[in-house]
């Protein structure tokens, strides 16, 4: 094998990733330079090479640009394989670079484990501006002269599809996949309520008991909306006024899907939805009284923002996903915000929540070794498995039949249809296990075939 080959397969698992790294994301060129070098190899070669190789990348990207790339004649062999053996060097000594810088790092994380503490001790210690009386900076910026304000429709919970507070929490989870559906107003009016909501307020708007807690009720945080697709709103960057459950449509943003999603760094599915959350904090509401205690209880109070999201979202049959994984600075410069007195703190698309589900493919005769009586001696539950028209059924009681599909990889993973049920079987022990969102986990034994 070439000498470049033996260095890249002799990486390290950092070293690998840093080269897929640096050679995919950061557009060095030396890509081309590898994918052409993968060219040279025989089908057999190139299979065993990447199955060796690859750590972040997947294998179908590699091949494709493989494909893409022309053949290679011996000269240009040579020359690519000097190339990536220098490429080899600068990856081994980038590693060396990261371990030592990684040694100073763990020195640090120890110390920023103080900034978990409480700093209480300073508050005696130290003159508060509010302790100076400064004036108690407002919890809702101003709006500007001639904005375009939209009026929020009054919350209703006759919007909810589950009710049940039991349910909303336990069927909560990160949701990644949403459909293309728009989300209503009433439905935006709520998720804004139910994490910021003003339930009572001083006349002079400096201070406000609101859905969520929050350290002195000092509420330091503002809610901008990126709108992909929502009912009614044009697409854009918008503003939520709590106090009078209104939201201002700030700018326009081209290519705010992308833009959003490339803020975090490429994960798709923040931009790919109908609306993000973006949640700035002004650290100043929470300073003026805290002082050095702030950067605790601001990132405390955060917390309770998303999980309210999270919570709403389940009612309305939505879906979100906190995201810390952001760029500082494109997400600032995305809101138009300086970064110093207010930043952006946290992030979380919503949609509609996407059933995942996808039709597993097995053959009929794998299929029908699941078919069977079940079961479950804890719920004094029989269920029934049966095979029909290529597909596996789950039968309830005479009235209820429902198809299970699989989800994710597991091949004995299933999903109800219409239910987001999940199933895995053991084959061998011939026992199920069901877990319904919203239902306990049922162990069930095969009785009957
Ligand atoms: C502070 C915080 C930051 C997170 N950041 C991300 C993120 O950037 N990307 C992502 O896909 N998930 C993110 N998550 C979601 C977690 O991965 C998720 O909560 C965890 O895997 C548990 O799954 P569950 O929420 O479905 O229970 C974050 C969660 C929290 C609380």
């Amino acid at each position: 094998m070439l000498k470049s080959l033996e260095a890249l397969l002799s990486f390290t698992k950092i070293e690998k990733a840093i080269f897929e790294n640096d050679i995919f994301e950061e557009n060095t060129g030396d890509s081309v330079t590898f994918c052409k070098m993968l060219k040279t190899l025989s089908g057999p070669e190139l299979n065993e090479f990447l199955s060796a190789f690859p750590q972040y990348y997947p294998l179908d990207e590699y091949r494709k640009e493989v494909e893409a790339t022309s053949p290679v004649s011996n000269e240009e062999q040579a020359i690519l394989d000097i190339e990536l053996v220098e490429v080899a060097g600068r990856i081994r000594q980038k590693r060396m670079d990261l371990e030592e810088n990684t040694i100073k790092v763990k020195k640090q994380i120890i110390q920023r484990r103080e900034g978990l503490k409480a700093e209480f001790n300073h508050y005696y210690k130290v003159i508060s501006d509010q302790s100076a009386e400064i004036q108690v900076p407002p919890v809702q910026k101003d709006v500007e002269g001639g904005a375009q304000v939209v009026k929020l429709p009054e919350v209703d919970t006759a919007i909810f599809t589950e009710s049940d507070i039991f349910n909303c929490l336990n069927n909560r989870k990160s949701r990644r996949s949403y459909t293309d559906e728009a989300l209503l107003l009433s439905e935006l009016s709520f998720l804004l309520w139910a994490t910021q909501g003003v339930q009572k307020k001083a006349p002079d708007n400096r201070f406000s008991l609101r859905t969520v807690p929050s350290g002195g009720a000092r509420q330091p945080f503002e809610t901008y909306l990126a709108v992909h697709n929502v009912e009614g709103l044009k697409p854009g960057i918008y503003r939520y006024l709590p106090f009078d459950h209104e939201i201002v449509f700030l700018f326009t943003v081209d290519d705010l899907k992308e833009k959003v999603s490339n803020a975090a760094f490429e994960q798709s599915f923040v931009g790919n939805c109908a609306v993000t959350f973006i949640w700035s904090v002004i650290p100043y509401r929470t300073e003026w009284r805290y002082t050095l205690d702030s950067r605790k209880i601001i990132l405390q109070d955060s917390g309770h923002l998303c999980q309210n999201l999270y919570i709403a979202c389940e009612a309305i049959s939505c879906g979100t996903c906190a995201i810390g994984a952001y760029d500082q600075k494109l997400f600032d410069e995305l809101l138009q915000l300086d970064g110093v007195d207010e930043f952006v703190v946290y992030v979380a698309p919503v949609g509609k929540a996407r059933k995942s589900i996808q039709v597993i493919q097995l053959p009929d005769h794998e299929l029908k070794k699941f078919c069977g009586v079940y079961w479950s001696e804890s719920q004094l539950l029989k269920r029934t498995i049966l095979f029909k028209e290529g597909h596996l059924y789950y039968w309830r009681s005479a009235e209820s039949e429902s198809r299970l599909e699989c989800i994710g990889t597991d091949k004995f993973n299933f999903m109800e249809a219409d239910a987001t049920l999940t199933f895995s079987a053991d084959e061998e022990n011939l026992r199920m296990t069901f877990h319904g969102e919203g239902e306990p986990v049922i162990e069930f034994t095969r009785v009957e075939i």
